[in-house]
């Protein structure tokens, strides 16, 4: 499966590099990753697909009501896991895109959000955002 996954990744930079130095949009066209989820990752998965995938999407690639999460702006030298965590939990007020608020997702407890930013990290780790 590892081997899979590293076939992935050059397409994955390639489509990044493709939408030049801006940055603007160019998580969109990010292809998720078509490598199967490692078992450490699958609670997360599992909670990703009951709460967020309405919003972020079906592998964090976005929808027209949430950004798509496989995106720089969300690398974690810029978004750390203690403010992610927080967000996962609490929502935000817009502030990069234009969908709105993220509302507060209460039933994501301190582990269940750690679980899902792990598989997020996972996601963004499998198209080389870091
Ligand atoms: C009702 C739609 C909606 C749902 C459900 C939702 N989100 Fe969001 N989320 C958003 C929007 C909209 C933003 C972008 C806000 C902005 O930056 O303008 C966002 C932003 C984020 C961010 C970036 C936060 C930051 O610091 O800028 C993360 C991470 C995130 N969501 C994770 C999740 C996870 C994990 C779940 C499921 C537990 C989830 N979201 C559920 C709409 C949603």
């Amino acid at each position: 499966m590892a081997r899979a996954g590293m076939m992935v990744l050059p397409v994955a930079a390639l489509a990044l590099a493709a939408c030049g130095g801006a940055g603007d949009s160019g998580g969109a066209q990010v292809k998720p990753p078509g490598v199967e989820v490692p078992e450490r990752y699958r609670q997360g998965q599992e909670l990703f697909r009951t709460s967020c995938v309405g919003c972020h999407g079906r592998k964090g690639v976005g929808t027209g009501q949430g950004p798509p999460l496989l995106h720089p702006y969300y690398d974690p030298n810029k978004h750390g896991d203690e403010r992610l965590v927080r967000v996962i939990q609490e929502g935000t007020e817009q502030h990069l895109w234009e969908f709105g608020d993220m509302p507060p997702q209460p039933h994501m407890d301190g582990e269940k959000a750690r679980e899902v930013l792990a598989y997020i990290r996972w996601l963004q780790r499998q198209v080389d955002i870091y």
